[in-house]
């Protein structure tokens, strides 16, 4: 359709432009933002240039990006423009088909995996729900839960008398391991784990989990909130039958979006609870009964009716973005950083911080929780704030700490500012 194209295309090029970023046609499922040129020598300067890329004001320090990530400007603009063609031409085709390419690229699956959603817990629904479950029948999960993994499990229970097991997470990812082998029951009938949680940023071996559940018969549903766009994604290599995550942390794409992959074996053993416009493979009011043939072989059984051509738009504007980057240049960046901020707390010693984080290479994201002994969780992430200084109070599960998260348009300058603060406040 090469009219709409070339009309969304100028619309992009005007807010490009009244946005000082340089054009890219993102209704063209092979072109990238123009990215400035890395250079190993000078990594700093290519991190600035980057940054310089987000809408962000210039004097927040942002380090909240495991709560909402925001987004560059080529994905402002690709939303805008097309909420603009979206109201002005009156009609546009979803895009929903390159989406989901996308996605599935990002992640290294096919877009018969992926469903479209609005966020994670939407997605741990769909899993919560789709399974068949009895009473007596136990779940896996840990103590360190969002609410997100943690309510719809506890209704599951409420409804149908599953039993739910937390397990506290251990500081090695082969002791987590060991742990959760050790929790397994005969009657344990899924493990649903974060990938990473949401309090101290460990990332768990869930490659060693799910693998290790699957050759038992136990279905796993990851709760990955944090795993996209941070880390280099291989879903079906990670062996888990569900990965319910969300376009609006680390990749940094619009709110309110968010995506499940579910693995190709594990599609049929799924019955879904809400159905509408291309989720059956046909149906039939005028026989009698009124009949359902059922539903489509792929993900798309689990999403239906009408979504945001917006925000897909700037959801396939957030891959470009990391695409054009590179998702391992990015994570390489975000744990370094986050190693970085790490090492400081804990120079200033025991008696002063309490590092909730795993040290352990392998294990440690790019979130850190901790605290401050001598004052309260909630009063460190105010007096940072007033700094502009943007990190989250996390009160989950009595963990009652501060959690820092560092992406891709921080440095270590940022890291330095809030280290200050906290030597000031320990
Ligand atoms: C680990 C984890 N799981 C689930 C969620 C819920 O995400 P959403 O608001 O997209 O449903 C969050 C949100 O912060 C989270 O950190």
């Amino acid at each position: 359709m090469p009219g709409r194209r070339k009309f969304v295309r100028t619309i992009s090029r005007g807010i490009a432009s009244a946005l000082l970023l340089p054009a890219f046609d993102y209704t063209d499922s092979n072109a990238h933002p123009v990215m400035p040129r890395f250079d190993s020598n000078n990594e700093e300067n290519y991190w600035r240039e980057i940054r310089s890329q987000f809408p962000l004001k210039k004097e927040l320090v942002f380090l909240n990006c495991a709560t909402l990530g925001p987004s560059p400007q080529v994905v402002v603009a690709a939303e805008a423009a097309t909420n603009l063609e979206l109201n002005t031409n009156a009609a546009l085709p979803a895009n929903a088909d390159a989406l989901l390419a996308d996605i599935a690229r990002l992640v290294k699956a096919t877009k018969q995996n992926i469903a479209l959603t609005h966020n994670v817990t939407e997605g741990i629904n769909i899993g919560v729900w789709s399974l068949d479950l009895h009473k007596g029948d136990e779940v896996i999960i840990s103590t360190h839960e969002h609410v997100g993994n943690a309510v719809p499990w506890l209704n599951r229970a409420r409804i149908d008398g599953i039993i739910l097991k937390p397990l506290k997470l251990r500081n090695t990812a082969e002791e987590m391991f060991e742990a959760v082998k050790k929790s397994i029951t005969p009657k344990t009938k899924v493990i649903a784990l974060p990938h990473i949680p949401c309090t101290n940023g460990q990332v768990l071996p869930i490659a060693a989990i799910c693998n290790y559940a699957r050759q038992k018969g136990i279905f796993t549903i990851v709760d990955g909130a944090h795993g996209p766009g941070l880390l280099q994604l291989d879903l079906p290599a990670l062996g888990c039958d569900i990965y319910a995550s969300c376009c609006h942390k680390w990749m940094l794409g619009p709110k309110g979006t968010g995506f499940l992959y579910v693995h190709t074996d594990s599609i049929e053993k799924l019955s879904p609870q809400f159905a509408g416009a291309y989720s059956d493979s046909g149906w039939d009011l005028l026989s009698s009964p009124p009949r359902l043939n059922g539903f489509v072989p792929t993900a798309h059984r689990f999403f239906y009716g009408t979504q945001s051509p917006t925000q897909y738009a700037g959801v396939i504007a957030a891959i470009k973005f990391i695409e054009a980057i590179g998702q391992e240049k990015i994570e390489t960046r975000a744990r370094d950083l986050a190693t970085y901020l790490q090492d400081q707390l804990l120079d200033m010693g025991k008696e002063k911080i309490e590092m909730l984080s795993p040290t352990e290479a392998i294990s440690r994201g790019a979130s850190n929780g901790y605290n401050v002994h001598k004052l309260g969780y909630k009063e460190v992430a105010n007096a940072c704030r007033k700094e502009k200084v943007i990190i989250r109070a996390v009160p989950e599960n009595g963990v009652d700490c501060v959690r820092v998260s560092t992406h891709i348009y921080n440095n270590k300058e940022e890291i330095d500012q809030l280290i200050n603060i906290i030597k000031t406040l320990a």
